[in-house]
């Protein structure tokens, strides 16, 4: 009966579609209905579960993962499973989840985040400085160090296997930061102060620059130019802001370097993500 009614109104719609618009006007707003409901239904979940007010954390879907680490190895010219491998090493970085975890626990602002605390998109950062093996890694915007502690895990096992470098993070925030203890501050540090004011201090070279400080006007821009004169002949920017600006693909546009972009998309929120823009020779 329902087949045989669906049957006439496909052929209705090819015949004559105005005929049956208040129909058509029926099923949009049922398709509308189902999608208000499920985000809300995510929203109000987030409301009760998550303890998070801002730079929400959350796992990857499995396909944003996949995607991420397609973007990382097409990026930098590496076989996916390596990339992967890589991926993979931090999932199982026990002592990075032990050290979080204890910072999570023991200081005031661990109340700010859900636990275990996701790496989501960083899953990139890692992999980039696997990949790379950068001698300095410059993150502008710290904020409780979770990309610093991605960062300098994957800069403690590039020591271990003989290709030492640093990490240098800094934030307008005087307490951004906290979770990177002692054992990660032995590759890296964090300087308080404005973004650029901290980029015209460097003097580089700088293999991978990571943008995620003020996300709202025309600094994204200012510090890639910053940087510019500092970046050695492969550095990889990457621009924490890609889906919400065009800065990073204008960058490179008038730089001549090639830009590409991959979503993070989480699993569990109602939050939509956000990515990771990669702009590289
Ligand atoms: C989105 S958070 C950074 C998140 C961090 N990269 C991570 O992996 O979780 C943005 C941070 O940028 C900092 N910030 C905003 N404006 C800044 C500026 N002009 N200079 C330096 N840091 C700034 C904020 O204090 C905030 O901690």
């Amino acid at each position: 009966m329902v087949l045989t009614l669906r049957k006439r109104l496909r052929q209705q719609m090819l015949d004559n579609p105005r005929s049956v618009a208040p129909v058509l006007w029926a099923m949009r707003a049922r398709t509308a209905a189902a999608h208000a409901w499920s985000e809300s239904r995510k929203a109000a979940s987030w409301l009760v579960r998550s303890v998070e007010a801002d730079n929400d954390t959350d796992d990857l879907t499995a396909l944003s993962r996949e995607h991420l680490l397609w973007a990382t190895a097409l990026a930098t010219g590496s076989e996916i499973s390596l990339v992967e491998r890589y991926a993979d090493e931090l999932d199982r970085d026990t002592a990075l989840r032990a050290t979080l975890d204890r910072a999570t626990t023991s200081h005031p602002h661990g109340a700010t985040l859900d636990r275990p605390i996701r790496d989501g998109r960083r899953i990139v950062w890692y992999a980039l400085v696997r990949l790379l093996r950068p001698r300095l890694v410059v993150e502008t915007g710290v904020h409780h160090g979770i990309g610093a502690a991605v960062l300098c895990a994957g800069l403690l096992r590039n020591v271990e296997e003989g290709h030492p470098g640093r990490c240098l993070g800094t934030d307008i925030n005087p307490h951004a930061g906290w979770l990177v203890d002692a054992r990660c501050r032995a590759t890296g540090e964090v300087a308080v102060g404005d973004s650029l004011a901290t980029l015209r201090r460097q003097t580089g070279p700088i293999d991978l620059f990571i943008g995620d400080s003020d996300h709202t006007g025309g600094d994204e821009r200012d510090e890639y130019e910053t940087v510019l004169p500092l970046l050695s002949d492969q550095a990889m920017l990457v621009s924490d802001n890609a889906h919400v600006t065009g800065e990073l693909a204008a960058f490179s546009r008038r730089h001549g370097r090639r830009f590409l972009f991959a979503a993070e998309v989480p699993a569990n929120s109602f939050y939509r993500g956000g990515g990771v823009g990669l702009s590289f020779r």
